[in-house]
């Protein structure tokens, strides 16, 4: 029996799931509400519904989907698909405006690549997920290895605040063999602003602001599946 907060995930993943149609290639996020979108998706392809491909923004929705049959594409293949039609993946934050936090799951890096691939962006989650500002979750930042606690210094002038290395003195590890600096910042009032800040750190490979990716948000509530979209 799902709890609640899986129960609303898995409506919005299988809401999310219904909107592949035949012949789709389909990107798919990381993270436990992504992974009941593979779950929902493998339902459909196993009663007949064929898709073109997919791109998995991890080894573990990889091995996931992988595990399920369903077909991957080779991202490092030199004649990849430059699109996917739909990808779907979860967040850590939404604001009102579809702006999300994201990388709880230290596969930011990927995902934005896919989400910015698609034609579609479609984000599930649970309504805990919804914010009236972001920076509650602590903002997940990639960064090579090399020099980290550099780069974590200028991250720390740039924003004010220290970055925390995940997994401490057993550092995480992400799929790119580069390092998650989290960023616990409260309240972003200008996310643009940091995003410029972020964007101009040496070492920097990727932060989990995703600004303007999101086309529509997909929450699992009590009252059913609530859509938002991106206005204008
Ligand atoms: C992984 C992510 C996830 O999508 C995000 O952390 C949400 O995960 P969950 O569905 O488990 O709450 O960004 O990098």
């Amino acid at each position: 029996m799902d709890d609640v907060a899986t129960a609303q995930r898995r409506q919005a993943a299988q809401a999310a799931a219904a909107l592949v149609e035949p012949g789709m290639s389909v990107g798919l996020g990381t993270g436990r509400t992504a992974l009941l979108f593979v779950e929902a998706l493998a339902a459909r392809v196993a009663e007949g519904l064929e898709v073109a491909d997919l791109v998995a923004t991890s080894h573990k929705t990889a091995a996931a989907a992988d595990a399920k049959g369903l077909r991957l594409r080779d991202m490092m293949a030199a004649d990849t698909a430059p699109a996917v039609d739909i990808a779907v993946d979860g967040a850590d934050e939404i604001d009102a405006e579809l702006r999300l936090v994201k990388g709880g799951g230290g596969s930011l890096l990927r995902e934005k690549i896919v989400a910015q691939m698609a034609g579609r962006f479609v984000v599930i989650a649970d309504a805990a997920k919804r914010v009236r500002q972001l920076g509650a979750f602590a903002l997940p930042i990639e960064v090579v290895p090399f020099g980290w606690a550099v780069t974590a210094a200028r991250i720390a002038d740039a924003t004010g605040v220290a970055p925390v290395l995940r997994g401490g003195e057993d550092p995480f590890v992400t799929d790119n063999a580069n390092l998650i600096l989290d960023c616990p910042l409260g309240a972003i009032a200008d996310p643009d602003g940091l995003v410029a800040r972020l964007a101009a750190i040496p070492g920097v490979v990727e932060h989990g602001l995703f600004l303007n990716e999101a086309h529509e948000v997909l929450i699992g509530t009590a009252a059913g599946v609530e859509r938002l979209t991106r206005k204008g």
